[in-house]
């Protein structure tokens, strides 16, 4: 059963927030390395395993910096991403770019990184030889429609999701860029977010290895690597179990072993692109308590708001709450927790039930270190936070400074008015 912790005291934090005032997202380096170091020896067996970390996860360099050293490559779907990736020391193929609806300009800079271009699309292919080029090497995302199962509010049923080729497509797809010249072949796909059951995920892995056995027989070609996407659950809820990764791997062993192996297949490298399970459970964000209303319902009201954690708001999402120093407190009350903006659904959490909380009170939200910050929008003028990284030796690095009314003002000109 997963507990909530966490990696500082409320003294610590108090220490922070002294110096830089919430809100805050900060990271935890040690616990974020720690956990790639995990998966990569959970994958060990892979002849060569890749981990692409879905840089819109966490789009900071720092973090990408410190993935890269722990052996991860970037998964980028978009100019900045591939800029940010560049930025942080990361080129050639260990980037993967899996973008959808692609503007030709991304097509170019992905080429001249020499990333591995991921198409979302049949029509994309001709898009990408007009504007970037043929590349050497090339994969395809595949989305298995009525075949798959699943999906959720994040990602879509596979049917009804915008992703990706056809079967039949995919099969065309391969054939086209065969008779353009390309030898080096890649599969995709990503079916799910957020899956806390590896089973999904191992069977998506018996899906696609024997696909890489059809393209093999039907094509006469030896598919390169299988990226399984990202989409690996975390427990935002106390009592939920992570993906146990040990289990996923020999799962996914156990397939490769009967499809891969036993039609010669071997060796086939593997990928991923995970984001969430990489640095989701290892980013907090910290708020200070400034109202506390009590109308129809109790509210408790933060300097923080959607734009600093868009997931509760926008998909009833479940994160976490610590009111620091009151852990151990009777959690007697219930209480909406809620950000300024002028929209009822910026509520961290509704009917939450909590230790009395008062004004000046720092509460912490667990879990945000994935498609957290990143997600932040700027309505209502609301600005984004700091970004902090909790270094292994207890000291604190700011990432990213937090944004300003400059920051905010900066597309207006104002001298014309
Ligand atoms: C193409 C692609 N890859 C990887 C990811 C990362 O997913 P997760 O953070 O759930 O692992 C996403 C998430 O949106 C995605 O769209």
């Amino acid at each position: 059963m997963s507990e909530k912790r966490l990696p500082f005291t409320r003294e610590q934090l108090l220490e922070i927030i002294r110096e830089y005032p919430t809100p805050l997202h900060i990271y935890d380096e040690a616990a974020i390395r720690a956990n790639a170091r995990k998966l990569l020896e959970a994958f060990s067996w892979v002849s060569e395993f890749k981990e692409f970390f879905a840089v819109k996860a966490t789009p900071n360099p720092y973090i990408l910096k410190i993935l890269k050293e722990e052996g991860f490559g970037a998964d980028c779907s978009s100019l900045p991403e591939l800029l940010l990736a560049e930025r942080a020391g990361i080129y050639g193929e260990e980037i993967m770019f899996s973008s959808n609806d692609t503007p030709a300009g991304e097509f170019i800079k992905a080429r001249e990184l020499g990333a591995i271009i991921n198409l979302d699309d049949i029509s994309h292919i001709e898009y990408l030889e007009r504007h970037a080029g043929i590349p050497e090497v090339i994969c395809f995302r595949y989305n298995p429609g009525p075949l798959r199962e699943g999906g959720n509010a994040i990602i879509g049923n596979p049917e009804e999701s915008k992703y990706g080729l056809t079967r039949k497509q995919l099969l065309d797809a391969y054939k086209i860029m065969q008779n353009k010249g390309v030898k080096r072949f890649g599969l995709h796909t990503m079916v799910i977010s957020n899956e806390l059951d590896p089973d999904y995920f191992i069977e998506t892995a018996n899906m696609m290895f024997d696909l890489v056995v059809e393209i093999y027989r039907t094509l006469d070609i030896k598919v390169e690597f299988v990226n399984f996407g990202g989409g690996i659950g975390i427990p935002y809820r106390p009592g939920e179990e992570p993906v146990d990764l040990f289990y996923l791997s020999r799962g996914i062993k156990d397939a490769y072993e009967k499809k891969i192996a036993a039609n010669g297949l071997h060796p086939l490298k593997l990928a991923m692109e995970s984001g969430r399970m990489i640095t989701g459970p290892y980013g907090y964000l910290a708020a200070t308590v400034i109202h506390k209303k009590e109308i129809y319902k109790n509210y408790v009201g933060l300097n923080a708001c959607m734009s600093n954690l868009m997931r509760p708001g926008i998909y009833g999402a479940y994160h976490h709450i610590t009111v620091m120093g009151k852990e151990d407190w009777p959690h007697g009350y219930i209480y909406d927790v809620t950000g300024s903006l002028c929209e009822n659904n910026d509520k961290f959490a509704i009917n939450r039930k909590l230790p009395m909380v008062e004004i000046g009170d720092i509460l912490v939200i667990h879990d945000t270190g994935a498609h957290g910050h990143a997600m932040g929008f700027n309505y209502n003028g609301k600005l984004r936070s700091a970004e902090l990284l909790l270094k292994p030796n207890g000291g604190v690095e700011v990432i990213r400074r937090a944004e300003t009314i400059e920051d905010y003002f900066a597309t207006l000109d104002f001298s014309r008015l």
